[in-house]
């Protein structure tokens, strides 16, 4: 394996054993939910949010495990918002991480509740949380917004929008999209990170821009990976941005342009990270969620 691999995998592998601590035992009542919970929550996805924040803190200090809390919160967040995209009612798919969609397993209602259960459950563990104290705010304040109507929610909002052509395929709104449905929580991990390690604020400034162009870089090769990518790799049907009318970077620009336009992010991204000191750990990882197949 090569080191980034075995980086990767070995910070996977903490993270899981993480949620898997964090989150109601799975007999615990009523079980149907928890067992829902834990099949999305500890399916096999890359972790690429929790990690990001836990290299954020190695990058500062070698202390990343006390960040473990917020990392796992992150994850659990982004959980909540994989299984609601897939329900019938937003993009209708079948295949998730290699497995059934939580609704084809535990049917709409469950799939619904269980990615609540699961975004609740973030802030819980959140208020687990005990080194440094005086951050928690902040670290809350940063997973709020990012998820929020004017994040997250805001961009799947535009993406059914788009989706229905109740909104015009235009740069502008494409830009709003992938800076909102995935961007802002991508750019959170990072941030959460350095607030957790309490760096001065020009480094913030610096890892805010580079992460949100990383993070509508990623969105860019998602959607390229729909297109190209090989469903035993990604673990998703292809095919399906086509099929649905979704909005995305190869249906505006092409699948050349598109490529262009998120290796130029990638670059830009990591040339402002080379102004912080010791972040070559991190420019890998900003590297491979551009250059990834899967
Ligand atoms: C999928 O995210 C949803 C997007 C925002 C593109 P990931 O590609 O990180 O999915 P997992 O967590 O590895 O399954
Ligand atoms: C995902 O966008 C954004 C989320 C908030 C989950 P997609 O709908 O393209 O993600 P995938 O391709 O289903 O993972
Ligand atoms: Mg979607
Ligand atoms: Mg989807
Ligand atoms: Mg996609």
């Amino acid at each position: 394996m090569t080191d980034l691999k075995n980086r990767l995998s070995n910070y996977q592998e903490e993270i899981n054993t993480a949620i898997d601590q964090y989150l109601p035992k799975q007999n615990s009542m009523p079980p149907i939910i928890h067992e829902a919970m834990r099949y999305s929550a500890l399916s096999k996805g890359k972790r690429i949010r929790p990690i990001l924040a836990l290299e954020t803190v190695n990058m500062f200090s070698n202390e990343y495990k006390k960040a473990m809390p917020a990392a796992v919160a992150i994850e659990l967040a982004h959980c909540f918002t994989l299984v609601h995209d897939d329900l019938p009612s937003i993009d209708d798919d079948d295949l998730r991480r290699g497995v059934l969609t939580n609704h084809k397993v535990y049917g709409d209602g469950m799939a619904l509740l269980a990615g609540d259960a699961l975004l609740i459950d973030a802030f819980r563990v959140i208020s687990d949380f005990q080194k440094p104290l005086e951050v928690v705010p902040t670290v809350i304040s940063l997973l709020s917004n990012a998820l929020s109507s004017n994040g997250v929610i805001g961009g799947q909002v535009v993406d059914i929008l788009a989706e229905k052509n109740s909104l015009k395929h235009d740069y502008e709104n494409l830009k709003y999209l992938h800076l909102n449905k995935t961007a802002k929580l991508i750019q959170a991990s990072v941030l959460i990170g350095a607030e957790i390690s309490q760096v001065e604020r020009s480094k913030i400034n610096i890892l805010k821009d580079a992460s949100e162009k990383i993070g509508i870089a990623f969105q860019i090769k998602d959607d390229l990976l729909d297109v190209l990518g090989d469903v035993n790799k990604i673990g998703k049907n292809i095919g399906r941005d086509e099929e649905l009318g979704k909005l995305t970077y190869p249906k505006v620009f092409g699948i050349t342009q598109a490529k262009k336009m998120s290796d130029n992010l990638k670059f830009e991204s990591i040339d402002l990270l080379k102004q912080i000191d010791n972040s070559d750990k991190l420019i890998e990882i900003f590297e491979f969620l551009v250059d990834r197949n899967f």
